[in-house]
C-alpha cells in the first residue's frame, strides 16, 4: 500500500479490536420527510473496556440533541466532526438518546434512508447505518431494535420494518404511526425501513415443524402479476433449505420490497428483504429465461442469508466472505436443485474464469478474506463471493456431502446469535468431520489464481498409471509469495472399451506423484471434473483426446470444458497466424453436425457445446491481451462454422418445437439452443434478415425477442437497426425492458454506438441517479463491447472514464463498480496501456474523489 492511500485511512484485518462499549437494545423513532426525516435514537449501553472514551460512527447527519440517562448534554461535553461523535466521560451501564435529522432526497448514494422514487427506503449494509443515526457501526454490535415510524397516513399505507408489527394507529394530525419489534439481536447493518404505497401480494408457508410464516410482497402498484414468480420461488427456497440443511424460518413474518433504485441485487434484512425490482418483476413479455433463473437465484439467496448471515454474522468486514461465499454456494446449490445442474455449473465456471481470474491478475488482487481495505463497498467482490463460493464447495468435495452438512449444523449450533470469523467457521467444519483443514485454511489467506499442470504415464507391463501434478501460483499485486494449496482434483479415466473410473485426488504439495494400479489398458484423463477447484489447468492434451472427452465424458461440465479448451488452441493458432479453415478438423465440423442432429437430452448442454468461448475467457489466457487478433479469430471461426454447419444449423432450428411461452427448465433449454442455432445462422453467407425478421415477430416471450435482436446486431446490421427502433418504440415506457435496449444499443460493436448512447442519454426514462439505467448503458458498453470498448483512438475509455467522473459525485459505489475495466490497463498493449493510463490519471486528479473511485484508481497506477 503507497502512503498516499494510508492518508485515507486504509483499515487492516489484523487491527481488530473488540467494541469499547455494546448497545443491547435500540429504540428508534423516525418522523419521515422528504428533506427533513428527525431520527430519535434511545440506546441502553454497557461498557466493556474501562476508561475508554465511546465513539460513535456517523455522516452526513445534522446532530440536533445528545442526552446520557435523559440529561441534556451541553456542546462541550462531547466532540463532533464529519465521521464521528465522542462522549469521554460515561458510567459503565447508561441510556443514551440522540436525535438527528437528515435528507432522505438528496441522497443520491442510496446508502442509508433514501428515497426511491416515492418510497423511502434504507440501504445500510456494509457501513451505511451511519448516515441515518450516530451509532457503533460494526457488525459485532449486535442490539435488539425497537422501531417506530410515523408518516401522513394517506401517502403511506406501509410502513415496514424487521421483525413482528406491534401496533398501528392513525394520530390526531392524520400521520400513521406503526411500531416494529424484532426479537433476534442484530447487527445494524441488517436494520431495514421501507415507507410508501404498493401493491402486495401474500402467501402462507408452512415450515416443517408446524409454524405458519405470512410471505409478503411489496411490487409497485399495478405490477401485481409481475410478483407472482419470486414470491412462488420464496416458497421454494424456504421448502428447500428445509430438505437440504435442515433449516428452518424464524419469524412469523418474511417481507419482501422490490424498489427501483439500488446499488446493487437485493439485501437480506432481518424479515425485510429490500430488492432491485430487477431481480423480482417478470412476466413473460418482459423477463428472459435469464430474468427468471436470477430472481430466483436471488431470492434463494436473500432467504438463505436469514441463517448464513444473520442468526450467525460477520465479526467484522474482512469476515465477510464467511455469509457470502456460503451463501453464494447455498444459492448454487438450490438453482442447481432447481433447473440443470450442468448449466448452473458452466455458468459459474464462466464467471470465474472471466470476472475473477482477472480481478486475481489485476491491481484489485485480494484473498476471499481481505487483509486491507479503504471503502469497505469495494470488496464485494467476485473474490470475496464466487471465490468464495467455489472455496466452499470444495471444502463439501473433501468433507463429502455428509461431512459437510454435518460441520454446517455444528457452526450454526455453536454461534447462534454471535458475530464471528472465516477461522470460527472452519473450526466447526473440522469438529464435525474429524479432518485436519489446517492447510485448507490457506484459500482464505493466499490470493491468486493457481496453475495446476498435469501430465500422465501409462505402464502396460506394471498395469499402473502415474500422474503427476504440480501447483504454482504466480504472485499477485497483493502478496509476492504464494505457498501451496490443498487441491480437490476430480479425475474420470475413460477407457477404450466404453468404461470408466472416477477418483478423488487431494493434492496437498507442490508436485505430487499419484499411483492408479491394476489399469489394464490406457485411459484418456478427464481432469478437473465438475471444476473441482479453481484453479488454470496446464494439460496437454491433444485435438483428438479433447474432441474425445467433450464427446464422452460423464460430466457435462467437462465435456463442455473439452470444447472451450479445444477452441482456446485454435484461436491461439490463428492469432499465430494460421488461416482458421487450415486449424479447423473435420473432425470437429461432423462432431457439431452430429450434436445439431441429435441433441443431448439436455438441449441446454448442446447449446454450451457448440459455443465458442467469450472474448474475455479468451482474454484471461493471455499475459498482454491480444485484443484484436481474439476478436478477429473468433468472428472467423464463427462465419466458418456459420457456413459449414449451416443445412444442420437449420433443421435443428426449425425442428425444436415452438409452444407458448412457459419458464421451466426444459422449455429454457430448447429457447436456448433455437437461439443459438439463430445466431450462426445469422452470420451464414446467405441473407437471414427474413429469418430474424420472422424469429422478432412471432416472438411471445422475452427471452427469443432478445435473441433475434443480438443475433442481427452482430451479423446484419440493417435488419438489427429496424428492429431495435421497433423494440425502442414499443417499450418506451417500461424502465426495465428499456434497460435491455440500452445495453443492446451500447453493445452495437459498430462505430454508431457512440451516436446510439448519446440518444439513449436523451431518453425520458434515462437517470444518473438511478443505477440500473447507467449499468445497462455503460456496463454492457465497457464489459460486453470488446470492439469499441478498446478502439485504439482511445474514444472506448474516454467514454467510461467521463462517466466514472460524472457519477463519482452522485453514487461513488456505482462509479468504483464501473470503473473495473480500466483498471487492468497493465494487461494491453502499449498503445491502449498508454490511453488507458491517461484516463485513469485525469480521474485520480479529480478533486475530492471519493474514497471508492480513489482506492481503485490508486491501485492500478501504482
Ligand atoms: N448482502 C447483499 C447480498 O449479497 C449485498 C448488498 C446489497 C450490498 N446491497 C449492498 C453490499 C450495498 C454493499 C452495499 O445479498
Ligand atoms: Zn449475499
Amino acid at each position: 500500500m503507497t502512503a498516499n492511500t494510508n492518508t485515507r485511512n486504509v483499515k487492516s484485518r489484523h487491527d481488530y479490536q473488540p467494541p469499547a462499549f455494546i448497545i443491547s437494545t435500540v429504540k428508534l423513532c423516525f418522523e419521515l420527510d422528504n428533506t427533513a426525516t428527525k431520527v430519535t435514537s434511545v440506546m441502553q449501553l454497557q461498557r466493556r473496556q474501562a476508561g475508554a472514551p465511546l465513539k460513535l460512527d456517523g455522516q452526513h447527519l445534522q446532530l440536533l440533541s445528545v442526552a446520557v440517562n435523559g440529561k441534556q448534554l451541553s456542546e462541550h461535553e462531547y466532540r463532533l466532526d464529519d465521521e464521528s461523535l465522542t462522549l469521554d466521560t460515561l458510567p459503565d451501564s447508561f441510556e443514551l438518546t440522540v436525535v438527528t435529522q437528515l435528507s432522505p432526497q438528496t441522497n443520491t448514494a442510496l446508502e442509508g434512508l433514501y428515497l426511491a422514487g416515492q418510497t423511502f427506503c434504507t440501504q445500510c449494509e456494509a457501513e451505511g447505518f451511519r448516515r441515518i443515526s450516530y451509532f457503533l457501526d460494526r457488525p459485532d454490535v449486535l442490539a435488539e431494535y425497537f422501531v417506530t415510524i410515523i408518516a401522513p397516513a394517506e401517502q403511506y399505507p406501509f410502513l415496514l420494518s424487521n421483525g413482528n408489527k406491534l401496533s398501528e394507529h392513525i394520530d390526531s394530525a392524520g400521520n400513521r404511526v406503526v411500531q416494529w419489534h424484532d426479537p433476534f439481536a442484530k447487527p445494524c447493518y441488517l436494520f431495514a425501513l421501507v415507507a410508501g404505497d404498493f401493491d402486495r401480494l401474500t402467501e402462507r408457508f408452512v415450515t416443517q415443524s408446524g409454524r405458519d410464516v405470512s410471505l409478503e410482497l411489496y411490487v409497485d402498484k399495478g405490477a401485481a402479476a409481475k410478483g407472482e414468480f419470486a414470491l412462488q420461488a420464496l416458497k421454494r427456497a424456504m421448502r428447500w433449505d428445509e430438505q437440504r440443511f435442515n433449516l428452518e424460518y424464524d419469524l412469523d413474518i418474511y417481507m419482501v420490497v422490490a424498489v427501483d433504485f439500488f446499488n446493487m441485487g437485493a439485501m437480506e434484512n432481518k424479515g425485510l428483504n429490500i430488492f432491485n425490482s430487477k431481480y423480482v418483476l417478470a412476466d413473460a413479455g418482459t423477463a428472459t429465461d435469464k430474468d427468471y433463473f436470477n430472481i430466483e437465484s436471488i431470492i434463494g439467496h436473500e432467504y438463505f442469508h436469514n441463517w448464513t448471515g444473520n442468526r450467525v454474522t460477520c465479526r467484522d468486514w474482512f469476515q465477510l466472505s464467511l455469509k457470502e461465499g456460503l451463501t453464494v454456494f447455498r444459492d448454487q446449490e438450490f438453482s442447481a436443485d432447481m433447473g440443470s445442474p450442468t448449466l448452473c455449473r458452466i455458468d459459474a465456471v464462466k464467471l470465474i474464469r472471466t470476472a475473477q481470474f482477472a480481478e486475481d491478475a489485476g491491481p484489485m488482487a485480494h484473498p476471499i478474506r481481505p487483509e486491507q481495505v479503504l471503502e469497505m463497498n469495494n470488496f464485494y467482490t467476485v473474490t470475496v463471493y464466487d471465490k468464495g463460493a467455489e472455496v466452499i464447495r470444495m471444502l463439501q468435495t473433501l468433507l463429502g456431502r455428509n461431512g459437510f452438512a454435518a460441520g454446517l449444523a455444528l457452526y450454526l449450533q455453536r454461534h447462534d446469535g454471535q458475530a464471528v470469523t472465516c477461522d470460527d467457521f472452519l473450526q466447526a467444519m473440522q469438529d464435525a468431520t474429524a479432518k485436519d483443514l489446517s492447510r485448507f485454511a490457506l484459500w482464505y489467506s493466499q490470493s491468486g489464481t493457481p496453475e495446476l499442470a498435469v501430465s500422465q504415464h501409462y505402464d502396460a507391463p506394471s498395469a499402473q498409471l502415474t500422474l503427476n501434478l504440480s501447483q504454482h501460483t504466480p504472485a499477485t499485486t497483493d502478496q509476492p509469495i504464494k505457498q501451496a494449496l490443498m487441491l480437490p482434483v476430480q479425475i474420470e479415466l475413460l477407457f477404450a472399451d466404453g468404461t470408466k473410473q472416477q477418483h478423488l485426488l487431494v493434492m496437498q504439495e507442490a508436485s505430487q506423484q499419484f499411483l492408479l494400479p491394476e489399469i489394464h489398458t490406457e485411459p484418456v484423463v478427464v481432469w478437473l471434473e465438475h471444476f473441482s477447484a479453481p484453479v488454470k489447468l496446464k494439460a496437454d492434451i491433444d485435438d483428438r483426446h479433447l474432441l474425445f472427452i467433450a464427446g464422452n465424458a460423464s460430466d457435462g461440465v467437462a465435456r463442455w470444458d473439452a470444447m472451450q479448451q479445444f477452441w482456446s488452441r485454435k484461436v491461439a493458432q490463428a492469432i499465430a497466424g494460421n488461416a482458421v479453415e487450415d486449424v479447423l478438423p473435420e473432425a470437429l465440423v461432423s462432431m457439431m453436425a452430429s450434436w445439431l442432429q441429435q441433441p443431448e437430452p439436455d438441449l441446454a448442454l448442446t447449446a454450451e457445446l457448440l459455443s465458442l468461448p467469450d472474448f474475455d475467457t479468451l482474454a484471461e489466457q493471455y499475459q498482454q491481451v491480444p485484443v484484436d487478433g481474439i476478436l478477429a479469430a473468433l468472428a472467423g471461426f464463427k462465419q466458418l462454422l456459420a457456413m459449414r454447419l449451416r443445412e444442420p444449423l437449420l433443421q435443428c432450428y426449425q425442428r425444436l418445437p415452438l409452444s407458448a411461452y412457459h419458464y421451466d427448465q426444459a422449455a429454457a433449454a430448447q429457447r436456448r439452443l433455437r437461439s443459438l442455432c439463430l445466431h450462426y445462422l445469422a452470420l451464414s453467407a446467405v441473407d437471414a434478415t427474413e429469418l430474424l425478421q420472422q424469429h422478432y415477430q412471432s416472438a411471445d416471450n422475452m427471452t427469443d425477442t432478445m435473441a433475434a435482436l443480438a443475433a442481427s446486431q452482430q451479423a446484419q446490421p440493417a435488419t438489427f437497426n429496424l428492429l431495435i427502433d421497433d423494440f425502442a418504440q414499443r417499450w418506451q415506457h417500461d424502465a426495465l425492458v428499456m434497460d435491455k435496449c440500452f445495453a443492446l444499443v451500447a453493445s452495437d460493436p459498430a462505430e454508431q454506438v457512440f451516436d446510439g448512447i448519446e440518444t439513449m442519454l436523451r431518453h425520458p426514462l434515462f437517470s444518473w441517479h438511478n443505477p440500473n439505467r447507467v449499468r445497462a448503458l455503460y456496463s454492457a458498453f465497457s464489459m460486453r463491447n470488446p470492439q469499441q470498448f478498446h478502439r485504439l483512438d482511445g474514444k472506448g475509455y474516454a467514454a467510461l472514464e467521463q462517466v466514472v467522473g460524472k457519477l463519482d459525485g452522485i453514487n461513488a459505489q456505482v462509479a468504483a463498480r464501473l470503473i473495473t475495466p480500466l483498471l487492468s490497463w497493465r494487461r494491453f498493449d502499449p498503445v491502449r496501456q498508454q490511453l488507458m493510463q491517461a484516463a485513469l490519471q485525469r480521474l485520480a486528479n479529480i478533486p475530492g474523489l471519493s474514497n471508492d473511485v480513489y482506492e481503485k484508481v490508486n491501485r492500478s497506477l501504482t
